[in-house]
């Protein structure tokens, strides 16, 4: 099969589209015949961490198809269902924090950037009957994220006010959605005025530059929660627009993981600081049921064949996207 894996030098460089031996599933796996995948900044972060001696290792965390195969023990699913695949492995109940031994689809074992893939079968869930097969192929990993940032860890309730800086990130655009649906107000931030545009379409209550003062654009008004993956770049910035005993939650850092922070103006302000990452299958669940309830599609900014992996992921990596940048197997 078709598979782009990373092997060799260190990034993008050592990126390539090859011909791989397809896996066959265990007794409790299953082998999904892959219609889409969606990237991720992992996929980016991925070929950086993987050491240049290590065995290739197909790229990528999300994906949708349909199952081709089942081991013997298998009765979640059966041959020809369509499912799309939940990049969790090992976090099946909720819990306050992923367990020992939890992994991610896609590194260290190998992943959906191929035509075929073998998971556990309980990774494999129904693909919602609303969702095209680009849309179901980049929902997974970054809507799992997101709902787990929002709901289980920020908690927001109708009429709360949330920022959200960096909208171009995958994951914010869910997040944006999933807000709007429970009546939150939602101010979002980010570099690109074509991408403030499209977040206002897309339901933002206001769009400000992520370069220019925020307290200026905010008119003095404070937000409930700020949930923040950009990082080093904003995080003060973000921190400044909290209510007095408001929120911040993180989940990723794009600009960098290091942060200044004054500890006694963040404890006079009562602040409360959390961090959040992708979530459980229970919690996987639930985002689909919500995603079906409020009839929410993700944002697909554009797709890639399989075989321009590295045209997709050089337009992740340049952040000119706008939501989920998908792949197309056939
Ligand atoms: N912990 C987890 O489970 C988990 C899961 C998913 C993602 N993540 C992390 O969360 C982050 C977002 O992921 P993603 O895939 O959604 O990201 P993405 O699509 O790559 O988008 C990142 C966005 O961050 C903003 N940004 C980046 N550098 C910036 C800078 N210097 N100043 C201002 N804004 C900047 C940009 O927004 P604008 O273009 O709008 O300016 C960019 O589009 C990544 O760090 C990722 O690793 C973590």
């Amino acid at each position: 099969m078709k598979a782009v894996i990373h092997k060799g030098k260190k990034g993008l460089e050592g990126v390539q589209v090859v011909d791989f031996e397809e896996a066959s599933p265990s007794s409790s796996e299953v082998k999904v015949r892959l219609k889409t995948a969606g990237l991720n900044h992992r996929d980016l972060f991925i070929p950086l961490r993987h050491g240049e001696d290590e065995p290739a290792v197909i790229l990528g965390s999300d994906g949708a198809g349909i199952i081709e195969q089942i081991g013997e023990e298998v009765t979640n699913v059966s041959v020809g269902d369509e499912v799309i695949i939940i990049p969790s492995l090992g976090w099946e109940k909720n819990s306050p924090a992923p367990p020992k031994g939890f992994e991610i689809v896609g590194f260290p074992y190998h992943g959906t950037f191929a035509e075929t893939i073998v998971i556990p079968a309980v990774n494999a869930v129904s693909k919602p009957r609303a969702l095209t097969w680009e849309e179901a192929g980049v929902l997974p990993l970054a809507a799992l994220t997101g709902y787990r940032a929002l709901f289980t860890r920020g908690n927001i309730q109708a009429g709360q006010h949330l920022l959200l800086p960096g909208i171009g990130s995958g994951v914010a655009t869910f997040i944006l959605q999933m807000a709007k649906a429970v009546g939150a107000k939602v101010t979002v931030t980010s570099r690109s005025a074509n991408k403030r545009e499209r977040a206002l379409k897309l339901g933002a209550d206001a769009a400000i530059d992520s370069n220019a003062d925020w307290n200026e654009q905010m008119n003095g008004e404070k937000v409930d929660i700020v949930i923040d993956s950009v990082g080093q770049a904003t995080f003060d910035k973000s921190l400044q627009q909290l209510k007095l005993g408001g929120t911040i939650v993180v989940f990723g850092a794009s600009a960098g993981d290091e942060i200044k922070l004054n500890l006694r103006s963040f404890f006079y302000g009562q602040y409360n600081f959390l961090g959040s990452t992708m979530g459980s299958n229970e919690e996987f669940y639930d985002m689909l049921d919500f995603i079906k309830k409020h009839e929410i599609h993700p944002v697909v900014d554009e797709v890639f064949p399989l075989t321009d992996a590295l045209a997709a992921l050089r337009h992740l990596d340049s952040a000119e996207q706008f939501g989920k940048i998908a792949l197309k197997m056939d």
